[in-house]
């Protein structure tokens, strides 16, 4: 493929991301789920790139995965592996947009470099300590790295090149999830596929020390993680890296200009947008490429949260401890959620991904709610519950499963679920989900909605409405 096609299909990927709700994760579902299934089998339905189950057909396996807490072989150069929990492990997560990883890496074991071409990444440290960090994206191309311990949150931007590495003494165990069915990753694997003179001339290196890398980069990959793009035309996609070639250096010029300076602060906002972005090609957002705009705006106002001179981002923004904490359960529901959404996190602003530790106490209950943006996976830290989420009408079928300590289940966008502890002792969820913020519609949406409307809505006595209301008064939890 000449350079020319390389640049179209580049323009062209980010057009059509331009449609998605969030930076570079999955087009949101246009129906309650569409389990993937093996395309080959005659009922299928073809959407999103996987066909169909008939709904009929779904079950609440389709939604489950088992194994989240049994430690993977790390018998390898690189002493990691990773378990993945995507659209191949659990079907139902097709066209959900969200996916969990479980990583195991011995001391002195890493996660070598890589990103992913969609998706938000985000971390949670199980046990040990590791250094992981981010590239931010051409020219500044700072290094955002922080050492992190057990509860210990971390969050890498879409498309980044990031790794995790184990520098201490124990076993590292990290729970992850990304805001895509299934990421994907790249490497520098894939230079292996590009011709010497290329690779010697993009990185001004002579033919002998160019075959020397690809001789280093060839040993096999943790064949689990290289579920990858080794070829030239995916490879462009990501960050343009593999092009890297004079006539593409322009296509990186085309991005630049007017990014060196910081927008006209001087409005009502206090915040300034760079012109050429959005407004010149509109699909760059899919791509990630806010975060470069935000390399030079001082302040932007982006979906609903302004954004903090990039030149003042720290690791710290990316990062939050307490994970490893159970919350106070002691309430009502037995029940308490502890947030790691952009409140929390200032650094996953427009990232479209945040996680929630739950905790429950025996019966404990987390009430049925549903999410109006964002798909969600829980896994089961410990304990044993009872989840399940409702269809939309007319069916309104449960679907519904007993979860045990390392099971892993999917919950599609907005539709009422709830989470209960069916065991004698205490549980603890992290459940993910593909929205920066996890806002939830509780029962305490009825408080505000007239008993007459209710009544009528549900069919009932206005006396019976009214006592209902009182109960939900009592309501002192905040949703997962
Ligand atoms: C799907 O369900 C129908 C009945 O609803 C059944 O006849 C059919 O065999 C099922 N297909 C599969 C693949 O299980
Ligand atoms: C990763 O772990 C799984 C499960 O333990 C194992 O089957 C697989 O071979 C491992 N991969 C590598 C590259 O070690
Ligand atoms: C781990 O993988 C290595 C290399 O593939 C293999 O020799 C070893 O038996 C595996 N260990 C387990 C526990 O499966
Ligand atoms: C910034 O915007 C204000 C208000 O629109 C305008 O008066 C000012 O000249 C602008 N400054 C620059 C440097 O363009
Ligand atoms: C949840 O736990 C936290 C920390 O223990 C506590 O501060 C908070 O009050 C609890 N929330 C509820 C609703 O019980
Ligand atoms: C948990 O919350 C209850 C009720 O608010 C309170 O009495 C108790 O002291 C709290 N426990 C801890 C460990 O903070
Ligand atoms: C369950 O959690 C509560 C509150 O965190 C704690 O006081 C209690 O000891 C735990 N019970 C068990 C069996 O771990």
């Amino acid at each position: 493929m000449g350079l020319i096609d390389c640049l179209l299909v580049f323009l062209i990927a980010c057009l059509t991301l331009k449609s998605s709700f969030v930076v570079g994760s999955d087009p949101s579902p246009l129906q309650n789920f569409c389990v993937a299934i093996d395309e080959s089998n005659h009922e299928a339905v073809y959407v999103n790139g996987k066909f169909c189950k008939n709904p009929k057909n779904v079950t609440a396996d389709d939604f489950y995965l088992s194994g989240f807490d049994i430690p993977s072989n790390t018998s390898n150069p690189f002493r990691s592996n990773t378990t993945l929990g995507t659209v191949d492990q659990i079907p139902g997560l097709n066209t959900l947009g969200i996916s969990v990883f479980r990583a195991d890496l011995k001391p002195k074991g890493i996660i070598p470099v890589h990103g992913h071409p969609r998706g938000s990444e985000m971390i949670v440290v199980m046990e040990g300590c590791l250094y992981v960090g981010f590239v931010t994206s051409d020219p500044n191309n700072r290094l955002m790295a922080k050492q992190l311990k057990p509860g210990d949150v971390f969050v890498f931007p879409p498309g980044l090149v990031h790794f995790l590495y184990n520098d201490g003494d124990t076993d590292a165990v990290v729970y992850a999830a990304a805001n895509s069915q299934n990421p994907d990753i790249t490497t520098t694997r894939g230079f292996r596929n590009v011709p010497v003179e290329v690779l010697s001339k993009s990185f001004k290196a002579e033919r002998k020390v160019i075959e020397e890398i690809i001789k280093g980069i060839s040993i096999p990959l943790i064949r689990d993680l290289c579920v990858a793009i080794n070829d030239l035309k995916d490879a462009v996609l990501v960050n343009g890296k593999l092009c890297k070639d004079p006539s593409l250096v322009t296509t990186n010029d085309f991005f630049l200009p007017g990014f060196d300076k910081p927008g006209n602060t001087s409005n009502a906002f206090g915040s300034g947008m760079t012109p050429a972005t959005i407004d010149q090609i509109p699909g760059l957002n899919g791509l990630g490429i806010s975060l470069v705009r935000i390399d030079f705006a001082p302040k932007v106002y982006v979906n609903g949260k302004f954004c903090k001179n990039p030149k003042l981002v720290t690791p710290n923004d990316f990062y939050l401890s307490g994970f490893d904490k159970p919350g106070n359960t002691s309430n009502s529901f037995g029940y308490n959620a502890t947030l790691g959404t952009v409140d929390q996190l200032p650094g996953l602003n427009t990232l479209g991904i945040a996680m929630v530790r739950a905790d429950y106490a025996p019966q404990g209950l987390a009430p049925m709610h549903s999410h109006p943006r964002g798909s969600e996976v829980i896994i089961v830290i410990q304990g044993c519950v009872y989840v399940g989420f409702v269809t939309s009408d007319p069916e309104n079928r449960l679907i519904a499963k007993e979860l045990k300590t390392g099971d892993v289940f999917a919950i599609p966008p907005g539709l009422i679920h709830f989470t209960y502890n069916v065991g004698d002792t205490n549980a603890t969820t992290l459940a993910a989900s593909n929205s920066q913020n996890s806002d939830f519609l509780s029962t305490r949406i009825f408080q505000h909605i007239p008993v007459e409307i209710l009544a009528k809505s549900y069919n009932v006595d206005e006396k019976v409405i009214e006592v209902i209301l009182e109960a939900w008064k009592n309501n002192d939890v905040d949703g997962d």
